[in-house]
């Protein structure tokens, strides 16, 4: 089976103690995850030392950074290299949030180089597209968030493909409380493998974890994640919150 995977994203919230007392909270709940389930956080770069050391004899729980520099090193103030997250082991970032494309105008092409520089120090990037209201209400989402998946992802060879993860973000339903219907979540997430699968085959296009994120909460996560080609979520909001998270997390297929 695919690996499912539960991915906390806290965005620019919280302070350290009240992440760490977050993280201690859902690791007081003693959930086990089997074999292919997986949950991780991503947190803000200055915790992510404070998010290994409660989480590294957890098990299946992962950090995550949730973006890095589209450089290699050198002078870019206030940047963050994938090989300093890999010499921190950090295994997991979030690359193409579409706060980070619309605030700070991550193009399809920078994205390209954040994964390639991820892939080059053994990070596996949680790869976000997403299509905004106006294109979703043109009809138009399919062909949106295609050209999403093409000029970021297509020049990777297969093996560095299926060192990916997927998160599916509708823009229209990040923190607005308005969940894409199952329906909607599975329609997308099965057009994604399908386009995957028409430029590396089915075989690897059926490998890849595609995670729905946008209003994901306790209460509508084992529904999306019931659904064949959702793999788990990325949620913000509701990561913020123990009891919330952990049911989230349970939720896993
Ligand atoms: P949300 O955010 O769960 O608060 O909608 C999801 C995300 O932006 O990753």
């Amino acid at each position: 089976m695919r690996k499912q995977i539960a991915a906390a994203n806290w965005k620019m919230n919280l302070t350290v103690s009240q992440g760490a007392a977050l993280l201690d909270d859902i690791l007081k709940a003693g959930l086990s995850l089997s074999d292919h389930q997986q949950a991780i956080f991503a947190v803000p770069f200055p915790y992510l030392s404070m998010a290994q050391s409660k989480l590294a004899h957890s098990g299946r729980f992962a950090v995550a950074a949730q973006n890095c520099s589209n450089k290699k090193s050198g002078a870019f103030t206030g940047e963050v290299s994938a090989e300093m997250l890999h010499s921190m082991e950090i295994g997991y970032c979030v690359i193409g949030h579409s706060e980070r494309r619309e605030y700070f105008a991550e193009s399809n092409q920078v994205l390209a180089e954040k994964l390639d520089l991820c892939l080059e120090n053994q990070i596996t990037p949680i790869f976000c597209c997403g299509e905004p209201l106006q294109i979703r209400e043109a009809g138009i989402q399919n062909s949106y968030v295609e050209t999403q998946l093409r000029e970021s992802l297509f020049h990777l060879s297969q093996d560095q493909l299926e060192k990916i993860v997927i998160a599916y973000e509708p823009i229209w339903a990040i923190g607005t409380g308005r969940t894409a219907s199952t329906q909607q979540a599975q329609e997308m997430h099965a057009h994604l493998r399908a386009v995957l699968a028409g430029h590396y085959g089915d075989l690897v296009a059926g490998r890849i974890s595609i995670l729905y994120g946008g209003s994901v909460k306790a209460s509508n996560a084992a529904e999306l994640f019931q659904s064949p080609d959702v793999d788990g979520g990325l949620v913000g909001g509701a990561s913020l919150n123990a009891p919330e998270f952990i049911r989230i997390i349970a939720s896993l297929k």
